[in-house]
């Protein structure tokens, strides 16, 4: 684009956390909430994994299948102990991701003793299409509840007693969260109600997140949090017992004959019947390296989400105070969303990624809520990740007040 300087940025890889050496300077990914990018350390495992153990897990007994399993189950009990849960009360299980997850649950629950299904308007399409297809399929009502700026879900005057809620606890619009998840749980827990979380986006900007919230089931996705394209469930031990399988096959059953089967039912192995068949196993060995180098990493010396909201705050008050810019977000948060006036969001994308920076345009598979309740234009999202710099957000600014002034 001509109307740019060429000059260098002055973003600097020195500052970035450890793990992302192999960026360059200039390279300005901002698609987080898509998928977050792979620090060395879980790549290399990744590797190693493919070079010295390539097997698969759950059945073999030699020696590459054992280290496999070993892996995988390091994996299981660290989802427990950063989402705050016991083994005795819930279990772990990989999947492809989380709409995989999502759909693979929530379609395989009975509907005896639900009243409804609820959802909120903000959801993804992946929590929004599977709770519209379990209501038609199951007969059961439906309602879709207001979330405020906080994201908030309005359930004052609701009765939730037995009904199958199914929420975001991060928005990948704008970030919000869901501040009285406390008061869903007690109140979908009066009765026979769940409460599944769409946790897609949580683990990857907050990643203690998940504790302290009494869920049912949550749905998360590896790709979201540096781990290798992969998701995982994780669910009270109670809902997997009252679930109806029909999506199984093998490595969930522990005998078949003739028209009849038994499922793996020990507290050991009662995840398998949401594993049917062979897992990513490259990908949850990622997954596993993913989670410590989540743990030990301290960009500048804080802790991840403390790290993005400083980010976040520097971005969020540049942005507020550009002209012809509508900010989706009240607040600063890691995922940030806006338009601007006369200029489409796919070409400011297309803009931005000619200076090497990477952002995403649209409705972002929540067309419910931004096209159809706020009638709002395709927009410009900026999600953070820990490779960002303060470089990053002052280059992302610089570059997109000129497109403004430009265009
Ligand atoms: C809030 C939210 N829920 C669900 C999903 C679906 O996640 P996955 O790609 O793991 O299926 C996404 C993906 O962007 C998301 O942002």
């Amino acid at each position: 684009m001509s109307f740019f300087s060429t000059k260098k940025s002055p973003a600097s890889s020195g500052n970035r956390p450890s793990g992302f050496e192999y960026l360059s300077a200039n390279d300005c990914y901002m698609d987080t909430a898509c998928q977050s990018l792979r620090p060395q350390p879980v790549i290399d495992a990744e590797m190693e994994y493919y070079k010295q153990y390539n097997a698969c897990g759950g059945r073999a007994k030699h020696k590459w299948g054992q280290r496999v399993d070993e892996k995988v189950e390091a994996a299981r009990a660290k989802l427990l102990a950063l989402s705050g849960k016991s083994a005795n009360e819930y279990a772990v299980a990989f999947t492809l991701n989380a709409t995989y997850g999502i759909n693979l649950v929530l379609q395989q629950i009975p509907a005896g003793g639900i009243s409804s299904i609820v959802t909120s308007e903000t959801e993804h399409n992946s929590v929004f299409l599977p709770s519209i297809t379990w209501s038609r399929r199951n007969n059961v009502p439906r309602k879709i509840l207001k979330r405020d700026d906080n994201g908030t879900l309005a359930i004052t005057g609701e009765d939730l007693s037995n009904a199958l809620v199914i929420v975001s606890t991060l928005s990948n619009i704008d970030g919000r969260g869901l501040p009285n998840a406390k008061e869903i749980a007690a109140a979908v827990h009066k009765g026979s109600g769940l409460l599944l979380i769409d946790a897609a986006q949580h683990i990857g900007h907050d990643p203690q997140g998940l504790k302290g919230i009494d869920f049912d089931a949550a749905f998360c996705s590896g790709h979201k949090m540096y781990a290798p394209s992969c998701g995982f469930i994780i669910i009270r031990r109670t809902l997997l017992r009252r679930l109806e399988p029909f999506f199984i096959g093998g490595g969930t059953v522990s005998d078949v004959h003739g028209n009849d089967f038994t499922l793996l039912k020990g507290p050991v192995d009662e995840h398998s019947i949401l594993e049917p068949g062979l897992q990513s196993w490259a990908g949850i060995v990622g997954l596993n390296a993913a989670i410590d180098w989540l743990a030990a990493v301290k960009p500048m010396g804080k802790s991840p989400k403390a790290y993005e909201e400083e980010l976040a705050a520097a971005l969020f008050s540049k942005l507020k105070a550009m002209p012809r810019i509508h900010m989706m977000n009240s607040v600063p948060r890691p995922v940030m969303s806006f338009y601007v006036d006369n200029l489409d969001a796919h070409k400011l994308a297309i803009f931005l990624s000619e200076q090497q920076i990477m952002c995403r345009s649209g409705h972002f598979c929540c067309h419910h809520y931004l096209e159809h309740e706020r009638k709002l234009p395709p927009l410009l999202r900026v999600s953070l990740g820990l490779h960002n710099t303060a470089s990053d957000i002052e280059r992302f600014l610089s570059v997109l007040g000129t497109i403004v002034k430009t265009f």
